[in-house]
């Protein structure tokens, strides 16, 4: 059978490699290997671990396979699989991008980027008619982070795409948010699909990773040089966690995200709170759009108390979630979006996008859910 018709379950247990093929062992193994004998003075399928290691494309073929495309590519970081998906740009290009996304992502935008020779403008992607008024003569890229991060504005995919082919833009999404089991963007026409693997493909909050898919031959043959070029490879022992991780993505977000569910309405009905951000739940303003691109709401729900000057007690005393600013672990992690994601984003841009003081952003993990409530419900005021 062809792994392409394995449905979601199968595929991220069987992956696209599922076995050492020399051995037969369960697991590919960790080729803790830089350098590749050439016999006879000639390279064979390795040569160089930075060029390609076989740790290294299995991961690849599997999150590959997983998002819908032909060619994986694995990073150090999402931060690096950021930044080796829009190498695709060069100076002089144009960017577009949102307005309300990854505070680490702004800081690339803003302060990175620009001094490659790529202008970027920030614009409200909830509004079609605000993207296509940015594009100019120069406009090579879109990037679109949806839902957003951590206000979860939903941005329409298909529109963007639209939008982006009859200009000859290329477009990016980042996809960690949902992961490809909730929202597979290449199927919508996108051409990069980025992750932070880092969250819940690895799952366990023990690797930093990042990931890009394409199924676009000539721009995979571009990432891939500039993948080799560049170096910042994801290493053989994180290739081999986050295909470890990724054998159990799916039991993983389908709890988790039961739980948050779960979680969204007790929090929306407590006193403390002003206001909940999930896109499971009907009074989600884009619900419709979100579910008309994704089948699922995700694990990760915003909620702001009436009092900002609660958060540190409730920081102080809430004792299951880690507090970080990270998210799509298999434990809870709670942020303080203004000092934690988005410390790189200026204050004044914070209170304009709506990311006030007092907005914590939960990553509900696979604890039971009654524990993680009864947690919550103590710590607030
Ligand atoms: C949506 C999103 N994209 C990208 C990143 C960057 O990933 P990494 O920390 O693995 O570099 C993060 C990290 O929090 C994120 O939340």
């Amino acid at each position: 059978m062809d792994k392409t018709n394995y449905k979601p379950a199968t595929l991220v247990v069987h992956q696209g490699t599922d076995r050492d093929p020399f051995t037969g062992a369960a697991t590919v193994p960790i080729y803790q290997a830089s350098t590749y004998h050439h016999p006879d003075g000639q390279p064979g399928e390795f040569d160089y671990a930075r060029s390609g290691n076989p740790s290294r494309q299995q991961v690849e073929d599997a999150v590959a396979l997983l998002e819908g495309g032909t060619h994986g590519f694995a990073y150090a970081s999402g931060m690096a699989a950021i930044g080796s998906a829009l190498a695709l740009l060069k100076s002089g290009d144009h960017l577009i991008v949102p307005e309300d996304l990854y505070g680490g992502s702004y800081r690339y935008l803003t302060r990175l980027i620009p001094d490659l020779g790529i202008d970027v403008t920030f614009t409200d992607f909830g509004d079609l008619n605000k993207i296509s008024a940015a594009i100019n003569d120069r406009t090579r890229g879109i990037f679109i982070e949806t839902p957003s991060n951590p206000q979860f504005q939903v941005t329409d995919i298909r529109g963007i795409v639209a939008i982006a082919r009859e200009n000859d833009i290329l477009t990016f999404l980042d996809n960690t948010f949902m992961t490809p089991l909730l929202q597979r963007p290449l199927e919508l026409g996108v051409d990069v699909s980025i992750h932070s693997a880092t969250k819940f493909l690895g799952g366990h909050s023990d690797i930093l990773a990042g990931v890009n898919v394409t199924k676009d031959p000539v721009l995979a043959k571009k990432m891939r040089r500039f993948q080799n070029g560049f170096g910042a490879v994801l290493s053989p022992f994180d290739c081999f966690l986050l295909s470890r991780g990724l054998k159990t993505l799916k039991v993983r977000l389908e709890a988790a995200q039961q739980s948050a569910d779960e979680l969204a309405d007790r929090l929306a009905d407590h006193p403390a709170i002003s206001r909940i951000i999930y896109p499971g739940r009907d009074d989600f303003p884009q619900k419709k759009l979100h579910f008309s691109q994704a089948s699922g709401p995700g694990a990760v729900l915003s909620f702001e108390l009436k009092d900002k000057d609660k958060v540190n007690s409730l920081l102080e005393t809430i004792k299951l979630p880690i507090i970080a600013p990270s998210l799509g672990g298999v434990e809870s992690i709670l942020t303080h979006c203004w000092s934690m994601s988005h410390a790189a984003m200026p204050a004044e841009v914070k209170n304009r996008l709506g990311i006030g003081e007092g907005l914590l952003r939960l990553s509900v993990g696979i604890e039971d859910v009654d524990d993680l409530w009864e947690d919550l419900d103590a710590a607030l005021p």
